[in-house]
């Protein structure tokens, strides 16, 4: 989505807003715009396209002033043009407003101010707020902004700056995240605190309803009805190498390696080898309640929903729980049956998805106990769940989701093995699971060392027009996040399938152009699978094989192979995963695609 970033202080505003507009620009990049309180006006500049766009207008062009804000964006409403890009003006020039989220009844307020006599000069929603703070001020911006937001209806980020009272900058939150940097006598304003690390760790999260000043003395949080609240100052303990790209020649690549720690992060002083069992000190349930809960939803979106089917399958195959797997934008419009003893798990990496938000607060409103699995701390999913297990990933700046991924399901493992053992599962099982979890870092090291090899399938594919991902089992889900990961990326067409659903339909696109990935390593459902795969070679298909043994059954049905460690059923994904990310990316970069910011897409979604 888009990216907020905000400056007061004694230096020059524009260096910290170019530079906190490159850290965001993973959320939208379509265009980009900066407004500088200049001592006299308001002066604007803004450029279609990458924020290097922007920094060309700029340096053609300087601002200079110690108050201003900034914006990359994510198209909603109107094209991705200069016309549409944030800033907008309101009609005298006078106020400035950068927008995240959808003004939903914005053509009501644009007929309406167009009748007051308010020039419109773009598509967006966005302008409308800029016209309204005008039409109603009355002395300070930060009342005309409180009038304004109580008129509009949908969801906003928003940071607002005035020439006529230039010494501040207003910004609200409803849906969309937003926080305050707190420096050395200076203020930050940003979306996220990858905009403002750099100069400080020290951030005040807005919450839903806050409205926030910022001079050049300080800040002050208050309601809508200019109640003073008070928010806590927190620290954020990653640090900037962490959101560096380290060598690597993309995030994505980088992320993908980095999944041996991440995954051993997420299993730090949990995992408890000796009693066959984890710990998770932040579910804030007690024995009582986690033996009360007799089934379990689990919703997420794209990736996320993904990580939840495994665990679906995992929490029903060891605690014998019912669990359903909701996507969260179905789930939050229409009637679910949640009972007392439900818990609902929700899965989102940035903790921002919007429609993941909104299923959480509909199954917390239905009395569901929620459970976050979350990686950005403080995020709102995390600051309004019940509890919660985060991935401890470290910030993933890739737009598609890789380390988070596996982190998530073996999340979802350490919580399975966790009520299994309070239920019916031995503890010599226990153990054998949560040895095989331990072994995990080191097996996908073992496969990122031999990533070579994907890349050379990867050059053999990468003017395929069309993919096929095959999986049993606890392996469906994962050909389903490798199609996903393809399509991101490289927008070559890839569907995932369960394997045996291939002949219901899809066996009617093989042919010799098709690739076809079958992740069979030699699980429970190996030997099904082996069938699946000569259907697809008696139709000329050709056959990419993810393996974990050599396989006689094989023979003559492999075009290619790759090999990942064997561990037990309900892991295998994990590892199969880490292949399927290097395969998506390479053929991305082969074919010259942006691998970080792919095309239409943002890293969190937090409009619905
Ligand atoms: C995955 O690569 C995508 N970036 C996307 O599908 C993502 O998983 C989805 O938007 C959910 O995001 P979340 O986990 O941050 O809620």
């Amino acid at each position: 989505m888009c990216g907020i970033v905000g400056y007061i202080g004694p230096r020059q505003a524009t260096p910290f807003l170019i530079e906190g507009l490159k850290r965001l620009e993973y959320r939208g990049y379509d265009s980009a715009g900066i407004a500088v309180y200049d001592g006299e006006s308001i002066e604007t500049r803004r450029a279609a396209g990458k924020i290097a766009k922007l920094e060309g207008t700029l340096s053609a062009d300087p601002v200079t002033g110690k108050v201003g804000i900034a914006h990359t964006r994510w198209a909603t409403h109107g094209p991705p043009t200069e016309r549409n890009a944030h800033p907008h003006l309101s009609t005298d020039n006078t106020v400035a407003v950068v927008h995240n989220g959808i003004i939903e009844n914005a053509n009501v307020l644009r007929k309406q101010l167009t009748e007051l006599g308010h020039t419109f000069r773009s598509d967006t929603d966005t302008e409308t707020i800029a016209h309204l703070v005008q039409e109603l001020w009355e002395g300070s911006l930060e009342e005309a902004v409180i009038g304004a937001l109580r008129k509009v209806e949908g969801t906003f980020g928003i940071a607002v700056v005035s020439s006529k009272d230039p010494s501040k900058i207003v910004a609200a939150r409803k849906g969309s995240p937003l926080l305050i940097g707190v420096g050395d006598g200076e203020y930050f304003l940003a979306s996220d605190a990858s905009a403002i690390l750099a100069h400080t760790r020290q951030v005040v999260y807005l919450n839903d309803g806050d409205l926030a000043v910022l001079t050049p003395d300080g800040y002050k949080v208050m309601d809508i009805n200019n109640v003073p609240l008070r928010r806590s100052v927190e620290r954020i303990e990653w640090d900037l190498a962490a959101i560096e790209r380290g060598g690597y020649d993309h995030f994505m690549l980088k992320e993908i390696f980095e999944q041996p720690t991440t995954v051993e992060n997420t299993m730090r002083g949990r995992l408890i080898l000796e009693d066959g069992t984890s710990k998770l000190g932040g579910l804030n349930m007690s024995h009582e309640q986690l033996m009360a809960v007799d089934n379990i939803v689990i919703t997420a979106c794209g990736t996320s929903w993904h990580s939840a089917l495994i665990g679906e399958m995992m929490i029903e195959d060891l605690c014998r729980i019912p669990v359903e797997v909701e996507y969260a934008s179905e789930f939050r419009y229409r009637n679910p049956i949640i009972t007392p003893s439900t818990l609902c798990i929700v899965i989102s990496q940035s903790g921002e998805t919007a429609d993941t938000l909104a299923a959480m607060r509909e199954a917390k409103r239905r009395g569901a106990q929620t459970l976050g699995l979350v990686n950005v701390v403080g995020s709102t999913i995390a600051r309004e769940d019940d509890g919660g297990i985060y991935l401890h990933a470290g910030p993933e700046i890739g737009v598609a989701s890789t380390k988070a991924f596996t982190s998530q399901v073996i999340a979802l493992a350490l919580f399975a093995l966790k009520m299994a053992r309070k239920r019916t599962l031995s503890v010599m099982r226990g153990r054998e699971l949560a040895q095989a979890m331990h072994d995990l870092p080191k097996q996908i090291q073992s496969i990122l060392d031999r990533a070579a090899e994907m890349e050379k399938i990867a050059d053999e594919y990468k003017d395929a027009h069309n993919f096929l991902y095959l999986g049993r089992g606890f392996n469906f889900p994962a050909a389903l996040e490798g199609a996903l990961k393809l399509k991101e990326i490289s927008y070559i067409h890839a569907e995932g399938y369960p394997a045996a659903e291939m002949k219901h339909g899809p066996i009617a696109l093989i042919d010799e152009k098709m690739p076809v990935v079958f992740i069979a390593p030699h699980d429970g459902v190996f030997d099904k699978i082996v069938s699946n795969i000569q259907e697809v070679k008696a139709r000329g298909g050709k056959t990419i094989i993810i393996t974990s043994r050599d396989e006689p059954a094989l023979a003559g049905l492999v075009d290619h192979e790759f090999r990942i460690p064997e561990t037990v059923d309900m892991l295998t994904p994990i590892l199969a995963s880490v292949p399927l990310q290097l395969l998506a990316y390479y053929i991305a970069v082969k074919r010259g695609a942006n691998v970080d910011q792919p095309r239409n897409l943002a890293k969190s979604v937090t409009v619905e």
